[in-house]
């Protein structure tokens, strides 16, 4: 099967234009998660989205292991958790990684989230962490640093930001060493996140899309009831007629069309084999993707409350929506 893929300037590296995310969003269990892995290897996906919070690698390594598919023709990525933030965990909380998946070098390793601020497995929304505290950039640029010294080492292949404002990604890019390969940030046809898109694709940064289908099954934590379901927007329903599919398709070719590599998530193999498709056949035209542009509506469903901090006023200070990141002086140590 030939998988788009798109190439990475700095080293020619191919990444495979669509993934399969393993976040069971509190409720698939990590058996089911790694059963689903290895059904998106038999039909032919072969960028998996990984994370050590995720609570699954040793389960999908073990997939990854009796793969009889050669490692170069894979492209795993991982990511970093909030509480292994800091020059010395960063090298610990890798190796710990590829212990679990079975791996010698990951092809892309992420930093989650721009703070330190750790949520436990399935809390609900109001749960805070008492050491939460904002952006602080001399704190990001020292685990950037030690993230880094891994590609020297050899550990990984590329890294990457997800999670990161426009603010935040430029001040990293004024002083990055190796500069994000790739950006994981949600996008779906009811946030489209225009201006940091634009930006991320300007600066050569590879846009990776979470929730490309709007994530319907979330955890009730990420769910308000003012959200709007991409799969159910009238101009999303009304494309989808037009291409005989399903919603999720269109939210898929949309991704595709405007130059994102989303990591759809499901645990069957019709949804599975059907998203892989969607990128594969029957692109959508310039005016369909024209069209869409007016089922965004901001709607950001994963919004971070968890990861407040005790001053924070609500979840936007989280986005720096104004341009500005809000970081009080009595953060910085
Ligand atoms: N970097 C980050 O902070 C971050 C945040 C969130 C997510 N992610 C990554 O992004 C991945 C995807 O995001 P997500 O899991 O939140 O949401 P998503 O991929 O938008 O939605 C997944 C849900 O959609 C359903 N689904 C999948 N294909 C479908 C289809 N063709 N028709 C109808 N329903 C379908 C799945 O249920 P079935 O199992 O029933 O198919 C699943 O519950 C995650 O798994 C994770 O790897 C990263």
């Amino acid at each position: 099967m030939n998988i788009p893929y798109v190439t990475i300037a700095a080293t020619g590296a191919k990444m495979p234009a669509i993934g399969v995310g393993t976040f069971g969003s509190d409720h698939v269990s990590s058996f089911d998660m790694a059963q689903s892995v290895k059904l998106a290897l038999k039909l032919g996906y072969r960028n998996i989205d990984c994370a050590r919070v995720y609570g699954n690698e040793k389960e999908i390594g073990e997939v990854l292991k009796a793969s009889a598919i050669p490692r170069e023709e894979l492209w795993i990525t991982s990511k970093l958790w909030n509480d292994m933030h800091g020059k010395k965990n960063v090298g610990l909380s890798v190796r710990a990684t590829l212990k679990d998946l079975q791996l010698d070098y990951l092809d892309l390793f992420l930093v989650h989230w721009p703070f330190p601020n750790y949520h436990p497995p399935k809390c609900d929304v109001t749960s805070r962490n008492p050491n939460a505290r904002p952006y602080i950039h001399e704190e990001y640029m020292e685990t950037w640093h030690a993230m880094e010294e891994l590609v020297g080492q050899g550990l990984v292949r590329h890294i990457g930001t997800s999670n990161m404002t426009k603010a935040k990604l430029g001040l990293l890019l004024d002083s990055c060493t190796i500069r994000p390969v790739a950006n994981e940030m949600e996008l779906h046809p009811c946030f489209q996140q225009p201006e940091l898109l634009g930006y991320v694709k300007k600066e050569g940064i590879i846009p990776i899309g979470f929730s490309p289908l709007g994530s319907p099954n979330r955890p009730e934590r990420d769910t308000t009831e003012t959200d709007v379901v991409d799969m159910e927007h009238p101009v999303v329903v009304a494309i989808a007629k037009a291409h005989n599919c399903h919603p999720a398709s269109i939210c898929l070719k949309w991704a595709h069309a405007v130059g994102i590599v989303p990591i759809p998530q499901s645990t069957k193999e019709r949804n599975l084999r059907s998203n892989l498709q969607s990128i594969l056949s029957d692109p959508l035209t310039e005016e369909e993707v024209t069209m869409l542009k007016k089922a965004d509506c901001n709607n950001r469903l994963i919004k971070g409350q968890v990861f407040l901090w005790e001053e924070a006023k609500d979840w936007t200070e989280l986005w720096d929506e104004d341009g500005i990141i809000r970081a009080p002086e009595h953060y910085r140590n």
